[in-house]
């Protein structure tokens, strides 16, 4: 089965088409982060219309200009969670070349596919795994048994891990996307010049706190003028924190469920120093250390087109109607023909 993927939920447009017998075929994606980068933030109302601007023009890169015939047999768009407008675009394109093509389409969940985006690497993970999920909306960590069987086993009860990079990044005086541009600086950083706090390890459990550690940094630099060392000093201490925090909550999760292989996926997965520090850990736990290359921890549309796929084969597919949902736990998710499971 050929699946069209697309993905529109936040300041990302994208494309792909990934083939369940030969596997991702092609993905194009534009960044909206020169868009933004005036307002310190993203604006929903011109992702949305940039999303509406962009998608002929990739859909075209991918699929060529002129189609005799439908170019593939299905198609999956980012329902949500995300910015509903934005979510909406790529949802009201999707859902009308399906119409016209006369294929399946799906609406798919956006952390499911982060979720199963390891899947699109040669050495694919095998069910059950143990997921780290963390980008700029969300924090977790779930056991995926199976597609559409997710038992959350600890999420973040404030900031999302992303947020926190993006918040403390802005407080640097830094760009967007705030992530990538704190991990930059933090590589001229000393270690242990600052020293943050790792939010929720010294009690048990698996939940995540950020908050806190963005007031700290907002505590460590109130009136001082920090120098370029100073500024890096403060990233290097502040990606140590989030990355030991993270580590300390895997571990405590292999732990826990005996599991032999952790996935990490979203945004904050394409961090170099989580990266290190999570494979130091699993060759020190005897567990197997998967991540997706880093293009496909951020948003792409070829985790979208693989989740859509793995759904579309199990016989789901959405009506007529085009949907999209700014909320939607990833909880409500059901594996296909369970009760509840959307309808073929
Ligand atoms: O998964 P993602 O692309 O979008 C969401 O679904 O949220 O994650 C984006 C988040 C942003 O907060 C961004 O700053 C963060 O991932 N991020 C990073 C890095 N690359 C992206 N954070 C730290 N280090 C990075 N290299
Ligand atoms: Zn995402």
């Amino acid at each position: 089965m050929r699946v069209l993927g697309i993905e529109t939920s936040c300041d990302e447009t994208a494309v792909a088409v990934y083939d369940s017998a030969r596997g991702l075929e092609a993905h194009t994606l534009h960044s909206q982060v020169e868009l933004h980068a005036p307002y310190g933030g993203v604006v929903p109302e011109l992702a949305a219309r940039d999303h509406l601007r962009k998608l002929p023009s990739l859909l075209e890169k991918i699929l060529g200009k002129r189609l005799e015939r439908p170019p593939v047999d299905a198609v999956a768009y980012t329902a949500g969670p995300g910015l509903i407008g934005a979510l909406l675009v790529g949802a009201a394109v999707g859902r009308s070349l399906a119409y016209a093509w006369r294929v399946p389409a799906l609406g798919v969940h956006h952390l499911e596919a982060h979720l199963l985006a390891p899947l699109l690497e040669p050495e694919p993970p095998q069910f059950p795994f143990l997921a780290l999920l963390v980008s700029g909306g969300h924090t977790l960590l779930a056991e995926i048994e199976a597609l559409g069987r997710y038992r959350i086993l600890g999420q973040s009860l404030d900031d999302a891990a992303g947020e926190a990079f993006d918040k403390t990044a802005k407080l640097l005086g830094l760009g967007l996307p705030g992530g990538p541009q704190l991990a930059a600086l933090a590589l001229r950083g000393r270690p242990d010049v600052f020293r943050f706090p790792r939010p929720l390890t010294d009690r048990p459990g698996l939940d995540f706190s950020f908050s806190g550690l963005k007031t700290a940094v907002v505590v460590a630099i109130r009136g001082r003028t920090l120098d370029e060392q100073a500024r890096a000093d403060v990233a290097r201490a502040f990606e140590d924190a989030v990355v030991d925090t993270l580590a300390i909550k895997c571990a405590r999760a292999l732990a826990a469920t005996g599991a032999g292989t952790l996935v990490v996926a979203g945004g904050v997965g394409a961090n170099q120093r989580l990266r290190a520090r999570l494979q130091a850990l699993g060759a020190g736990s005897g567990a197997r250390v998967v991540f997706p290359r880093p293009e496909f921890c951020t948003d792409n549309a070829a985790m979208i087109a693989l989740a859509g796929c793995l759904r579309l084969q199990a016989g789901e597919h959405d009506g007529l109607a085009v949907q999209a949902r700014a909320r939607w736990p990833l909880a409500e998710l059901t594996a296909p023909g369970d009760a509840g499971a959307r309808q073929a």
